[in-house]
């Protein structure tokens, strides 16, 4: 018995070795797709996994886009705005916040791990840090497997 559970174990891991998680990355235009154009004119590598969907502004992001992204073929997905006080647009990331909070409890309510959607500031002249989240979230994504809607 302890032999079977070693082995599926085993095999789980290897499924999730070879894994590439898809992640749609919506980033607002001012700051968090700057960061991205950044990190793409200094050359710094990133993996190819994400997707990015340049929005106007971080509050924008309407809960429901991520929920059915999540339930529609993403593993993972990052709303990315401006910093705290940067927002061209003034309170637009403070609105992206209350967003991400319904959204977490949106993601128990469709039993998807917490760790599928993150919240992230990046400036424009942060390319390499815009770099670090997608790798940090393609990471996240590969332990935690393909989403379960995928499979569905
Ligand atoms: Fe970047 Fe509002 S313009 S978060």
């Amino acid at each position: 018995m302890e032999e079977q559970t070693i082995t599926a174990g085993a095999a789980a891991t290897a499924t999730n070795e070879q894994f590439e998680p898809l992640i749609l990355a919506f980033c607002c235009y001012w700051c968090a797709y700057a960061g991205a154009d950044l990190a793409g004119t200094s050359r710094i590598q990133y993996p190819t996994n994400v997707r990015i969907i340049r929005v106007q502004c971080s509050g924008m992001v309407h809960p429901n886009l991520v929920i059915e992204a999540l339930t529609k073929g993403a593993d993972g997905v990052l709303m990315i705005g401006c910093h705290p006080g940067d927002c061209h647009y003034l309170e637009g990331n403070l609105r992206a916040k209350s967003r991400a909070d319904a959204i977490s409890l949106m993601l128990e309510d469709f039993a998807l791990e917490p760790e599928r959607f993150r919240l992230e500031w990046v400036s424009a002249a942060e390319g390499p840090r815009f770099a670090q989240v997608m790798t940090e979230m393609v990471e996240q994504i590969k332990k935690l497997g393909p989403s379960p809607f995928r499979a569905a």
